[in-house]
Formats: structure tokens, sequence, C-alpha cells
């Protein structure tokens, strides 16, 4: 199986650092869903458990992976610091790897663009169809790619920030780059600099655009017997303008 994104100590603190105020507009679209499943939830590519731990709070019966131990570990972290128990695991999205089955699966925050091979992403529906019971539901969100935005930010170096990583103030930046103009893959790199402006760690990751379009190709191809988009986490139909696409999968 390819090398995943996996992220370094240090970025995930970053990320960390730059999501843990929790909700950016998915929060409760997904706690809804998870609270009104009839069974219990997987959340795919869970990271430092942003949502993860809001379903646990939240009373769900819920369980997570990500193929990222250090993102593993801050959720860890962050869950003992609050008494929660979680029930997570490494684990690629194009494996799984659960040992029960679960009436709700969710892949939130762009995450299935990690998978860049057609195969790769068949691979991660047909995976979580085989953990979903009968009648269950996978739900995740992909933005709608934009060549506007591609055309004016990639390249350019974002959003530099602080984040205090072992009692050292770090700035952490990002860019986005074409890796592949045919195959429409690309790479985001994100970086840690020190006060003297040296990089002191850095990730690079591969990903896909996945516009509507090849989602629902798919979906048809994979074994999920229904499917159905909306744009944004309001159930408003996928409409010009939109920047998030929320698709359903049923089994
Ligand atoms: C944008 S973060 C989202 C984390 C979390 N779901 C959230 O909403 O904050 C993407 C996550 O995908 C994970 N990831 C990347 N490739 C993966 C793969 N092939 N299988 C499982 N997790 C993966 C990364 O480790 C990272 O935690």
């Amino acid at each position: 199986m390819a090398e995943g994104n996996r992220f370094s100590e240090e970025l995930a603190a970053f990320y960390e650092a730059t999501h843990d105020h929790g909700d950016i507009g998915d929060e409760s679209f997904y706690l809804d869903a998870a609270a009104s499943a009839a069974g219990p939830v997987l959340e795919g590519a869970c990271g430092t458990g942003r949502l993860y731990l809001e379903l646990l709070r939240n009373g769900v019966d819920a369980d997570g992976f990500d193929i990222s131990p250090a993102m593993l570990d801050i959720l860890r972290e962050k869950a003992a610091s609050e008494g929660l128990t979680p029930t997570v695991w490494e684990a690629d999205l194009r494996a799984v790897d659960a040992d029960r089955s679960y009436a709700l699966a969710l892949v939130p925050y762009n995450s299935m663009c990690n998978l860049q091979r057609v195969d790769d992403q068949l691979a991660a529906l047909e995976a979580f169809h085989d953990v979903l019971e009968a009648g269950g539901r996978l739900l995740f969100d992909v933005y709608v790619p934009r060549y506007d935005v591609i055309a004016e930010s990639f390249g350019e170096w974002q959003a530099v920030r602080e984040v205090e990583y072992e009692g050292t103030t770090l700035r952490g930046r990002s860019r986005a780059d074409i890796a592949d103009q045919v195959s429409q893959t690309y790479r985001t790199e994100q970086e840690l600099l020190d006060a003297d402006g040296e990089v002191v760690a850095c990730d690079e990751f591969a990903l896909s655009h996945l516009p509507p379009q090849q989602v629902e190709l798919l979906a048809r191809q994979s074994p999920f017997d229904q499917w159905s988009v909306q744009g944004g986490f309001d159930g408003e139909p996928l409409a010009d303008g939109d920047g998030i696409q929320v698709w359903e999968l049923r089994k």
C-alpha cells in the first residue's frame, strides 16, 4: 500500500493549535447525524479529535482511526485530560481495520482528498461499506475545487501563524502547488520556522481535487446502493457557488 500523508509531531501540534477551537461550521451537522444514528459511529481520519471528542462528550458510542500516530497521541492526551475514554487506532482510509460494525461512518474535513488514485478512492469506499451495517451511511465532505483559488493562491506561502512547541514559539506557514497537471493532483507543504527563520519541521502531503462528477462516478462504481450530495451543511442542493460538497452514501 502506498505511503499515506502522515503528520510529524511538530505539524500535528501546529494542526491542533490552529484547530483547537473546534467548530469550523461542520460540527452540528456531524453531531446531529451521529446522535441520531441507530448504532455505533466510526470517524475515519479523526486527527486530533476535533469532532471525535465532541461525539464522546455528547455520549455517542464512537470509534475513530487515523494514519498519523502523532495526531492520535494529541487526541488521547486531550481525552485523558477530560476523563474521556477514546477507542481509536492507527489505520488507513483504504483499510479501516475495525472489529465491529457501524450504523454511521464519517470522514469530515476534506480527508478523502488524501487519496489520489481511483483505486485508492474506491478501496476506501469498499472498506467503509464492509464495516457498515445494512442500511448504514457514509458521510463525508470535500471542498469544491475552484480555478480562481488555484490560480491566485497556488505557489504562494499562506497564513503565517505562531504555535508554542516544547517551550519555543514557532511560526507556521503552508503552500499548495500543482504536483501533476495531468492527474490534477497537488501537494501542500507545511513548515514551522524558528525566530531566525530557520525551518525546524516540514511536512509535504500529496492530495487530489475531487470534483462532484468524480465522486459520483466513484459512488456508482462502489458497492453502495444509493448516494446524494448537498452543498454545505444546511441541507441545500449543491449549486454553483457552493464551496463544500457533503456526500451521503447508503448501504
Ligand atoms: C484535515 S485533517 C482532518 C482531521 C479531523 N477529521 C478534523 O476534522 O479535524 C486530515 C487527517 O487525515 C489523516 N490522513 C491522511 N491520509 C490518511 C489516510 N490515508 N488514512 C487515514 N487517515 C489519513 C491525517 O493524518 C489527518 O489527521
